[in-house]
């Protein structure tokens, strides 16, 4: 009791300069208050570093938002990364798939857990334009309009990845394209991704026929079934533009809107496909190195090379196994994806020139001696008279009709062994039940001969 008083009346001391109204417990433990109250300056001033880096960090990304946003800040600096997101374009969502399309999707997914990954369909795909390119987006509504107005499918959907890629980037690949390796592999490691916009692969590299009048113009391309772009290049805003410009004119040279265009094959790969592309980058190089960049830097080339902030792969990355441009195969290392082919039926709606007698020299996959032949036997076949070429035509019409009529038999051949097979399977798989595992290794020995059939099969279809 002593002592409380004791202190009591030393506190006293001091009580009038607070008012007197404070109560008792809160006089005594001021001194804790006011330590907290210093713990807590300490505290937030030892952390005032990280809020100025965040801040820092946000005005940036505005920043990078309104590049996308303004058509005329294209010049600005591109982010140091590339937008973790692939992006695919098809006629319904990934859990419409079909086993084939969702088996070649997966393989992007699993092998990259870090990014996102979204497909635009052909429901939505003209929301997606609406909104990025319509008022609310960056206002152009020409590009809106145009996209409405086109039926071709194969032309719409070159345009879309080229509009997505401008407004959000990441990497865009084809339904029937395959990863074999995970997107951070896509960058070799000597390269540091804020010196490069665009990640793109060669696909065809036969500078040889350059003056042949049908391979010609496809003889030197890179590929853009599959690339990666950070946002807002200005190089697919070109490509964009390009696109517009070609079927403005097409329009007016056919005399129909651009709903009514009827184009060819080789008039879809030069408008918007590998042809346009290449040409786009090709012209982007030159205006950053302020010099023509020509197809020459990149024939050949033993690895990847950085041209004006293109990061160009070589054959093997992305168009490996196909037979021609030293393309190598799908087992190396530098293999990244696989393109499978299959979603690309589009040539039969867009058909290219094919010689009635001598077919297609695409045909020929590039070998030298086979456009050679092509090439001597079609200018012969000009030098004949009417009554010669119809002949010829009639001749490989019955060939043709023949090997038809070869290749159903086969395949009622080949459907007869199939429905015997599942027969044999059905009845094994009731017997295996007691059987187990012991029953496995005959049908595995059966579908390799299946396979060997089924392969046969369609080289001879070809
Ligand atoms: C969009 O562009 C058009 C001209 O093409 C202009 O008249 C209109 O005001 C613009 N709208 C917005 C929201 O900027």
């Amino acid at each position: 009791m002593e002592k409380f008083h004791g202190f009591k009346a030393s506190s006293s001391n001091w009580k009038p300069n607070l008012g007197g109204r404070l109560p008792r417990q809160i006089q005594r433990a001021l001194p804790i208050y006011a330590g907290v109250i210093l713990f807590i300056l300490f505290l937030s001033y030892g952390n005032s570093f990280t809020p100025k880096f965040e801040v820092a960090h946000v005005k940036k990304r505005s920043v990078n938002g309104q590049k996308v946003l303004g058509a005329d800040s294209l010049a600005q600096k591109s982010p140091t990364r590339f937008p973790k997101k692939i992006w695919q374009t098809w006629k319904i969502d990934p859990l419409g798939f079909e086993d084939r399309d969702l088996t070649c999707a997966r393989t992007w997914t699993q092998k990259n857990p870090g990014h996102r990954y979204e497909v635009l369909t052909d429901n939505n795909d003209l929301y997606y334009v609406e909104t990025h390119f319509g008022p609310e987006g960056i206002n152009r509504s020409d590009i809106v309009e145009v996209y409405k107005a086109l039926t071709a499918k194969i032309i719409k959907a070159d345009l879309l990845r080229y509009l997505v890629m401008y407004i959000e980037g990441g990497i865009y690949a084809d339904i029937d394209v395959e990863a074999l390796k995970p997107i951070d592999r896509f960058i070799p490691e000597r390269y540091n991704e804020g010196d490069i916009d665009m990640v793109i692969g060669v696909e065809i590299d036969q500078p040889d026929f350059i003056a042949h009048p049908i391979l010609g113009p496809k003889s030197m391309s890179f590929c853009q079934w599959t690339f990666m772009c950070k946002p807002g290049l200005p190089v697919m805003m070109r490509l964009v533009e390009n696109i517009m410009i070609w079927l403005n004119e097409l329009s007016k040279k056919q005399g129909v809107p651009i709903s009514d265009l009827k184009l060819d094959f080789d008039e879809v790969i030069s408008g918007t496909g590998p042809s346009a592309f290449t040409a786009a980058v090709l012209a982007e190089m030159s205006i950053k190195n302020g010099y023509e960049v020509k197809w020459d830097t990149f024939h050949n080339i033993p690895e990847s090379k950085v041209v004006g902030g293109v990061l160009v792969l070589t054959v093997e990355a992305f168009a490996a196994g196909q037979g021609h441009s030293d393309s190598g195969n799908h087992n190396a290392r530098t293999a990244l994806v696989k393109h499978r082919y299959h979603a690309s039926k589009w040539p039969t709606a867009h058909p290219r020139y094919k010689h009635p007698v001598y077919g297609e020299v695409e045909k020929c996959n590039w070998e030298v001696e086979c456009v050679k032949m092509w090439d001597y036997n079609t200018a012969l076949f000009d030098g004949l008279t009417e009554e010669e070429k119809q002949k010829l035509i009639i001749e490989k019409n019955q060939a043709d009709m023949q090997k038809q009529a070869e290749d159903e038999a086969f395949a009622r051949k080949l459907e007869a062994y199939e429905a015997a097979r599942a027969a044999q399977e059905a009845g094994r798989t009731l017997a295996g039940q007691e059987t187990g595992v012991a029953s496995m290794s005959r049908p595995a020995s059966q579908f390799l001969g299946l396979a060997a059939a089924t392969d046969s099969f369609s080289k001879r279809l070809e």
